[in-house]
């Protein structure tokens, strides 16, 4: 898909990854929605890159919220519909208390962040994707979902199986010219990362994966739009130097 002037929907695009994701769609001529339940990071990001005399449009939402989410796609088509849409905001916020033992409203809503949130904006922005008969959609998963061993948050680690499995189950929309295809990162560096990596005793350290670079999450994910990858590809991005793709089977 040929991105000038397209419009991509970034998920929690005013920071951390969505941040980079940002900025490279930005830098490759799209108009990029800065959808962010942070108002003030996605204007500043906003305000930046409009000085910098890239297209962006930011718009406060919270990806769990059914009103937030139809506004978002509002805004959208009033730039032109979501011709791109990258499923980002996720995430677990290292709450002490996991499932099983965690009270069933916190372990859902990891489940509607993670999971229920991406598979609605993506429905939602279907709609024009099938009128216009062209679509792209990227969904961010992570390591965790496609690890045997213990983790921290289960249910973070269910959703984001949920959406690699999504992902493949979806191949059959390019049928329709709507490619949906994942990223699955391992631990991302940014600044955070940095933080607690330092923290970390050498020997720790030693047996931890590279922590992976955000720009090069974000160039494969345009790369993955741009380059009209089959539907359903799933590219692993375990540490900052091993790239493994795995195609759908037909
Ligand atoms: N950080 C990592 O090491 C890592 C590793 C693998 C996968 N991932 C995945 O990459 C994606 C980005 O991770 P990150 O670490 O940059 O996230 P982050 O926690 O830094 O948040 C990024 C942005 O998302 C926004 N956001 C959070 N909840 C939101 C909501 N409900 N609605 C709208 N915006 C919301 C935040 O305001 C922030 O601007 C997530 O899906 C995460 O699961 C991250």
């Amino acid at each position: 898909m040929q991105l000038q002037g397209r419009v991509v929907v970034v998920t929690g695009g005013a920071s951390g990854l969505g941040a980079s994701l940002t900025r490279a769609f930005a830098d490759v001529g799209s108009h990029v929605v800065v959808a962010d339940r942070d108002a003030a990071a996605a204007l500043d990001l906003v305000t930046e890159l409009r000085e910098q005399g890239r297209a962006a449009t930011k718009c406060r939402c919270d990806v769990t919220d059914e009103d937030d989410l139809s506004r978002l796609v509002s805004v959208a088509d009033g730039l032109g519909g979501v011709h791109v849409l990258v499923n980002n905001a996720g995430g677990w916020g290292g709450s002490p208390e996991q499932y099983p033992d965690a009270p069933a409203e916190d372990w859902s809503a990891v489940l509607d962040l993670n999971l229920r949130a991406p598979m609605r904006l993506l429905q939602l922005a279907l709609a024009g994707m099938r009128a216009r008969g062209e679509g792209a959609v990227v969904n961010v998963a992570s390591s965790a979902g496609i690890e045997s061993s213990a983790y921290g948050s289960p249910p973070y680690a269910v959703a984001k199986a949920g959406l690699v499995r999504l992902t493949t189950s979806l191949a059959g929309l390019t049928d329709e010219g709507i490619r949906v295809s994942c990223v699955v990162p391992g631990w991302i560096g940014l600044p955070r990362a940095y933080a607690e990596w330092a923290a970390m005793a050498p020997d720790e350290r030693e047996r931890g994966p590279d922590l992976v670079p955000p720009e090069l999450v974000a160039d494969e994910v345009v790369r993955l739009v741009r380059e009209d990858t089959a539907a359903g590809t799933v590219v692993e991005l375990l540490d900052g130097s091993h790239r493994r793709v795995v195609q759908p089977d037909r």
